[in-house]
């Protein structure tokens, strides 16, 4: 069987200037925090329009430093998606948190905008709406309600977008992970924008918020051994940012890639009983997964097993279900029935016809 990745083609195809890249960094002995680092910084926020880009260790860890940043703690709740990977709510609780759980939209797999508003409470400090496989939600309609009710409340809703799977997508022409006051991506290998190991970013136009996520990241320092609050150690390698500058070269030309593969899979479903995944008005889909519904997903995958093509499951149980939250007062009917439907095909550059 095929892999459901194939991130070695891709090496394979910028070799000879990743190596170069690479060795100037193994050569400079640099490898913590050296220039690869500060010079992507500065080109994915050219890339994204977003005044700051904070790089860090992965997506996990920039999820952690934005609420760590915004002083999220226990009394709180952050409204997010079920459907989604756990880190989003895992984030959440670890900081002592409640994830309160919204229902998505049956057709994107999105969090539903319109019934946000029935769960904010004095207690809401963030949401968390997740660019689920590539594809960014209402954002109009969630920094809006976030606005209205940071001003009853007087205080401040943050809306941090879960950007890790959507890295280049786009709505009404602004780029992910610049469409909300702040915004999270990841560098995970299989990501749209993958490194060679673990790697995430933050991105925010506020300059009082990069200050203080600048000081989070890397032990709550001001200044060298100045610690001005309790921080974590969370640095992108410079190894990994040489990687991945080679890599943005390269990224929207990959990006038109991946449309073209799930038009193509579009096509090929058309007329069959499967429903294939839409893109919302107003937006550019990066997918990061290319999902389909399916009613007999069992069957279905074992014979695209048989036919030697891998498939996933994103995800197969609603984090309101998973018993590190079991949180019975959520009601999300669509994510639990979703969750028993999606199947994601392979989505890589290098899919032969
Ligand atoms: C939606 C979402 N959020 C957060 C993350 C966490 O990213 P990382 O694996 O880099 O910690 C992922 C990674 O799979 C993700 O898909």
């Amino acid at each position: 069987m095929k892999p459901f990745f194939d991130i070695q083609a891709q090496y394979e195809e910028h070799k000879a200037e990743m190596g170069a890249a690479m060795q100037k960094v193994l050569s400079s002995g640099n490898f913590i925090m050296g220039p690869a680092v500060f010079e992507l910084e500065e080109q994915l926020q050219g890339y994204t329009g977003a005044k700051h880009c904070i790089t860090c260790a992965n997506g996990t860890d920039a999820l952690q430093i934005v609420m760590m940043a915004a002083g999220i703690g226990p009394g709180d709740e952050v409204i997010t998606t079920p459907f989604t990977f756990i880190s989003t709510a895992e984030t959440i609780a670890l900081l002592g948190a409640t994830p309160v759980f919204v229902d998505i939209e049956k057709d994107s797999y999105l969090i539903n905008a319109d019934l946000i508003e029935e769960k904010i409470t004095e207690k809401t400090k963030a949401i968390i709406p997740v660019s689920l496989y590539g594809q960014i939600p209402d954002m109009d309609a969630i920094n809006a309600v976030a606005n209205r009710y940071s001003k009853l409340n007087q205080q401040k809703i943050y809306v941090i977008e879960d950007a890790a799977q959507s890295f280049g997508a786009t709505y009404k022409g602004k780029k992910s992970c610049n469409v909300s006051e702040v915004a999270t991506t990841s560098f995970f290998p299989t990501k749209p924008l993958g490194c060679y190991g673990d790697g995430g970013a933050i991105f925010t136009s506020d300059d009082e918020l990069a200050g203080v996520m600048k000081q989070v990241k890397s032990h709550g320092q001001s200044a060298h051994y100045h610690h001005v609050r309790v921080g974590v150690n969370s640095r992108l390698d410079t190894l990994q940012a040489a990687i991945l500058q080679v890599k943005l070269k390269h990224f929207d030309s990959q990006v038109l890639k991946r449309q073209q593969i799930a038009e193509r899979y579009n096509q090929e479903y058309k007329d069959q009983d499967v429903i294939t995944p839409i893109v919302l008005p107003e937006r550019s889909h990066v997918y990061g997964q290319y999902t389909l519904r399916v009613q007999n997903r069992d069957s279905f995958r074992k014979s695209l097993q048989a036919q030697g093509v891998p498939s996933c499951v994103h995800y197969p149980i609603p984090l309101h279900q998973q018993p590190a939250f079991s949180d019975s007062t959520a009601y999300c009917p669509v994510a639990e029935q979703l969750c028993e439907e999606v199947v994601s095909l392979p989505m890589c550059l290098y899919l032969d016809e």
